[in-house]
């Protein structure tokens, strides 16, 4: 089966850069109209231009997703633009490190508005246009962190199990309507949040060959692959897939122990 998304309307949040940017690529590319909203508007109307360039529908909606007004705007703006909504991609997210001592409480609550908030506002008002259609998609942009924890990353980490939960039950709530609600889960890909991630370190670049290692696939993801995955589930491929996480990590999270113990464990140690 070809995935066509010919006279569909997706919103991509977060679309201007990174995982966002080459998801609304890809659908764009696959026929779906697509709406970017974002808070950086020159990257957003730079990325809404170039797609609409080869001559796809693309425009971009300035948008906070952890401002409600914003979110029930830009959704209506797009709707009314393309005459309804079918997908949503619900990928804004930001990073910030600290544990339960040095997270302040500004950080926890400014990170949980994006991230989970965000999440919530950018569904609650799609999923409206949706049931005008009778249905649609939504895939939520998680993380490995939405099953597994790193150190000092209380907040984010939180947030991104929050994410799976609002995955699962949302998928309950709407499966009986038509819309479908799963969760994508990346490992470490290479983008402007990961280079700035990196960046905090004394040497950045020996984080990315950390990173590297950290997948058996031994390198980090690129944007592009983890938009192949949440195509795939805002597809009608997908038509029977609701309430999952699909993780596209390289394989970071299948060794017990992590890398380290592969390279310097029991069964690396009997190994000839
Ligand atoms: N890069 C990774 O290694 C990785 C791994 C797992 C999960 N993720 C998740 O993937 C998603 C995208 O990450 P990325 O690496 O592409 O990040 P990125 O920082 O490269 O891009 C994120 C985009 O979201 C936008 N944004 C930030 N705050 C916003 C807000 N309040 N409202 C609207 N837009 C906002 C940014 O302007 C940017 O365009 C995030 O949810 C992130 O947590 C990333």
């Amino acid at each position: 089966m070809n995935i066509d998304f010919t006279g569909r309307a997706a919103i991509v949040t977060g679309g201007a850069k990174g995982i966002g940017e080459a998801t609304a690529r890809k659908l764009a590319a696959l026929g779906a109209a697509v709406a970017i909203f974002d808070v950086d508007r020159s990257a957003g109307e730079k990325t809404a231009a170039s797609i609409a360039k080869s001559g796809a529908t693309c425009d971009f909606f300035p948008c906070n997703v952890s401002i409600s007004a914003e979110v029930s705007q830009a959704v209506d703006a797009a709707a009314k633009k393309y005459g309804g909504i079918d997908v949503l991609v619900s990928n804004a997210g930001i990073q910030l490190y600290g544990d339960a001592q040095t997270t302040t409480e500004e950080e926890w609550d400014r990170l949980m508005g994006i991230n989970l908030k965000g999440c919530f506002l950018a569904s609650k008002f799609a999923v409206a246009h949706m049931l005008g259609r009778g249905g649609g998609a939504i895939v939520i942009v998680g993380s490995v962190q939405s099953m597994t924890a790193i150190s000092n990353s209380i907040a984010y980490v939180a947030s991104k199990h929050g994410l799976l939960g609002l995955t699962r039950a949302m998928s309950l709530d709407y499966a009986q309507k038509g819309i479908r609600v799963n969760c994508v889960c990346p490992g470490a890909i290479d983008t402007p949040m990961l280079r700035w991630a990196a960046s905090l370190a004394d040497d950045p670049e020996k984080v990315m060959e950390t990173c590297n290692r950290m997948h058996p696939l031994g390198r980090v993801g690129k944007s592009e692959e983890v938009a192949d995955a949440i195509v795939y589930l805002a597809s009608p491929m997908a038509s029977f897939i609701t309430g999952a996480a699909l993780i596209v990590d390289g394989g970071m999270l299948v060794p017990a122990g992590g890398m380290g113990f592969q390279e310097g464990g029991t069964g690396a140690a009997t190994r000839k």
